[in-house]
């Protein structure tokens, strides 16, 4: 929720609320569930408690209360993606593979903040001459755009996605993304109290500082939708919202509002600076990517299942709002090193950002968009590829496959 009050405080009690916070144009009541207005809050999920011929036709889940004893077996065929009538409280058998290999891969990946050395990032930050003024800047609105990041991502997938996706091995994903969402939550506090840094300015930079707030401000229209309780799939104009909300939130602010942070962050560590920091960034880079990819395979599938989504119109949209992002992301680029650190500078972010949405574009079938871009931090790659034995910084070897670990004798 981008709302920092005591979220139990606000409940019966929004009314009162001014709708836009003085100076900033994010709305106080961000709360995802507050887009019903002054519906009172106290159903967290509207689905609970609704029964299908309550909802409008072409609604999607069936909800627990709709088990009926005797019914039929459920069959690969009767699921679908999205507006599926089967009943989603059993897994098997699959329909969507690459799902649970997602999840399965997810898994694998585990790994916590606390595990991460952080003392070599803690005496370099309390030297006086350990850092430039230009680089704890880097730091600094990266830990405040990111912590705020996650948490949006997380509300989004909880309170509005999860809901829409109508599929049992999608949601088992989802959950586990969920997860790791609260893990990069976690990571950036763990950032911000290792180093000592100042938690209210950290972690309301997305509303006082316009280069982190003018994203979230981007993201904040496309989740308000999907978690009206009133709102619903199953009509093309709905179905069209949802795949418009998947594409803002996994193909621009996963993948490419990300993107300036990470090699920002990164770099440093490549530097030999502040590698802890920079450890956290890239584990949390490739769940990122994994995520992305979820969400491109999801966006694919809806496409397969429901052509008549994909027209000419919606195209154009989607592809003025790739480079409208693009624009965002590579201002946030100029906003936070303007002067050009540690051999970066602007241009080259500007280059990469064309390279990274050339490639978003076509993942989800749309035409490239920036002719010859080129990839400036081919390393970056390296990072994505690498096996979890072994950690880019050399700053030790990591085994994330704990499962196997525990003894019952
Ligand atoms: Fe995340
Ligand atoms: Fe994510």
């Amino acid at each position: 929720m981008l709302s920092w009050d005591d979220p139990l405080a606000t409940v019966g009690n929004r009314a009162a609320k001014p709708a836009v916070r003085p100076g900033m144009g994010i709305q106080e009541n961000d709360d995802l569930m507050a887009t019903a207005g002054d519906a009172p809050c106290v159903n967290p999920d509207p689905t609970i408690g609704m029964r299908e011929a309550e909802a409008p036709a072409g609604a999607g889940a069936l909800g627990i209360e709709d088990i009926e004893m005797g019914a039929k077996r459920i069959r690969v065929d009767d699921k679908k993606i999205i507006n599926c009538r089967a009943d989603l409280n059993q897994l098997v058998p699959f329909k969507y593979q690459w799902a649970w290999q997602k999840y399965l891969d997810g898994c694998a990946n585990h790994w916590m903040p606390q595990e991460i050395n952080m003392s070599a990032d803690i005496a370099l930050w309390k030297n006086p001459n350990g850092l430039t003024e230009d680089e704890r800047t880097i730091i600094k609105r990266n830990l405040g755009f990111f912590s705020t990041a996650d948490s949006l991502v997380a509300n989004n997938l909880v309170l509005a996605v999860y809901r829409h996706i109508t599929n049992p091995e999608c949601r088992q994903y989802l959950l586990r993304q969920s997860f790791e969402e609260a893990v990069h939550t976690h990571a950036y506090q763990y950032c911000v109290e290792s180093l000592g840094l100042d938690e209210g300015e950290i972690f309301n930079m997305y509303r006082e500082v316009p280069a982190v707030a003018r994203k979230a401000e981007w993201a904040l229209p496309f989740t308000q939708y999907l978690a009206d309780p009133n709102f619903k799939t199953g009509t093309p104009e709905n179905d069209r919202r949802l795949l418009r909300e998947l594409i803002a939130f996994y193909v621009i602010f996963e993948g490419i509002f990300f993107y300036v942070g990470f090699v920002q962050v990164l770099s440093m560590g490549r530097r030999n600076k502040m590698t802890g920091t920079a450890e956290q960034f890239q584990y949390i880079l490739r769940d990122e990517s994994m995520h992305m990819n979820f969400g491109i395979d999801v966006i694919n599938q809806i496409k397969i299942e429901n052509p008549h989504l994909w027209t000419e119109n919606f195209k154009q949209e989607m592809v003025e709002m790739i480079r409208e992002a693009v624009q965002l992301e590579a201002q946030y680029a100029h906003d936070t090193m303007p002067r050009g650190v540690l051999g970066l500078n602007a241009p080259m972010f500007e280059e990469y950002l064309h390279f990274i949405a050339n490639r978003r574009c076509s993942q989800i079938g749309l035409p490239e968009q920036y002719p010859g871009a080129t990839n400036p931090f081919p390393w970056m790659s390296e990072v994505l590829d690498l096996k979890k034995e072994k950690n880019f910084f050399e700053t030790r070897v990591t085994e994330y496959q704990t499962g196997g670990a525990l003894n019952w004798d």
